[in-house]
């Protein structure tokens, strides 16, 4: 009998390539791929120093996102992060879920239970302000991995935080991929294209990884098995939410191996010569029922090097699962 060809997984790639910590504002919705990602920014200190979690409503309601993030932070050991709670709904759209790819709780099979540890007070889009605002200019960066409503929030509340962020890396939009909601939408931006646009149009420097890039990164089999090895608990809950992912997967699109969308996120972050940008004008569509959350992404500028969006464009796929083994191991 011939035995399967097995995957030779790349060498984490080490040390990380990002210079000094960075100060990092976590805007999610967990959701199965958000705690992976979150699974990797906690277990990364010594490159990441994570000021703050904040949660929306997206893939699930409000307070499933918060709890679901409590009980990410519980399995991982890091409670000294706070988690504060942020926008119910969208801005003006009516709310829509992703129940179907993240299950009821929001981290598909998981077992879920009430976190020792709840949320801190204050709303997410006063914390992203306040946080801003107490550090110098270009100091914080924001990861966004769920709808963008906490940070346009946050911006309409000061807008003076647009020229003191650092940047924001977003996972959210397509191009080249269509869209995994509608024909032409991508979830993160179709749950509140509103918020997107505000943020899109504010002139804050984004980088953003849309399904043209995660859908490069996926958890084969072999990639998933490998995960399972590792006796870590948050190494096992991430094995967990990975195969709940690839069942689906199989299910309803008929793939091998789901996209981990927002782990790419932050293995940017950590390593960001595991990805390949490319300077754009990104819009949003918001008037058009039939394209509502469409990105529409344009590579013809007269100035590339004004842009103030970068459009992720390629991944080293196997660089990224060696990094999220070798931090899962931590
Ligand atoms: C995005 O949508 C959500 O369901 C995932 O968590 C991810 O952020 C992918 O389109
Ligand atoms: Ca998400």
């Amino acid at each position: 009998m011939r035995r399967p060809m097995r995957r030779r997984l790349a060498p984490a790639p080490d040390p990380p390539d990002n210079g000094p910590v960075t100060k990092l504002i976590f805007d999610c919705d967990p959701g199965v791929d958000d705690a992976i990602a979150l699974f990797l920014a906690f277990a990364s200190p010594q490159d990441l120093e994570i000021l703050a979690i904040t949660t929306a409503a997206g893939n699930v309601a409000a307070d499933l996102t918060a709890r679901n993030a409590a009980i990410i932070r519980q399995i991982a050991g890091r409670e000294d992060v706070p988690i504060h709670a942020g926008a119910q709904r969208p801005l003006v759209r009516p709310p829509v879920g992703a129940g179907d790819f993240h299950g009821e709780s929001g981290l598909g099979t998981l077992p879920t239970f009430q976190p020792a540890k709840g949320v801190a007070a204050g709303h997410a889009a006063n914390v992203i302000v306040d946080l801003i605002m107490a550090h110098a200019p270009g100091q914080v960066t924001i990861a966004a991995t769920g709808a963008l409503t906490n940070l346009a929030l946050a911006m309409r509340l000061e807008p003076a935080i647009v020229a003191r962020l650092g940047q924001i890396a977003i996972m959210g939009g397509a191009r080249r991929e269509g869209g995994n909601i509608t024909a032409s939408a991508e979830f993160n931006i179709y749950a509140d294209p509103h918020a997107a646009d505000v943020v899109f149009t504010s002139g804050a420097k984004c980088v953003v990884f849309g399904l043209d890039v995660t859908h490069q990164v996926r958890a084969d089999p072999a990639r998933t098995a490998a995960i399972a090895t590792i006796k870590t608990p948050a190494a096992q809950a991430s094995a967990n939410l990975l195969e709940f992912s690839n069942a689906l997967e199989r299910d309803i699109v008929g793939g091998t191996g789901a996209p981990i969308h927002d782990p790419c996120v932050i293995a940017w972050l950590l390593a960001p010569r595991l990805f390949t940008l490319r300077p754009c004008a990104l819009r949003v569509e918001t008037a058009s029922p039939l394209m509502l959350g469409h990105t529409a992404v344009e590579f013809r500028l007269a100035d590339p090097s004004t842009a103030t969006v970068q459009w992720a464009t390629r991944a080293d796929a196997d660089s990224v699962f060696a990094l999220l083994n070798e931090r899962l191991a931590r």
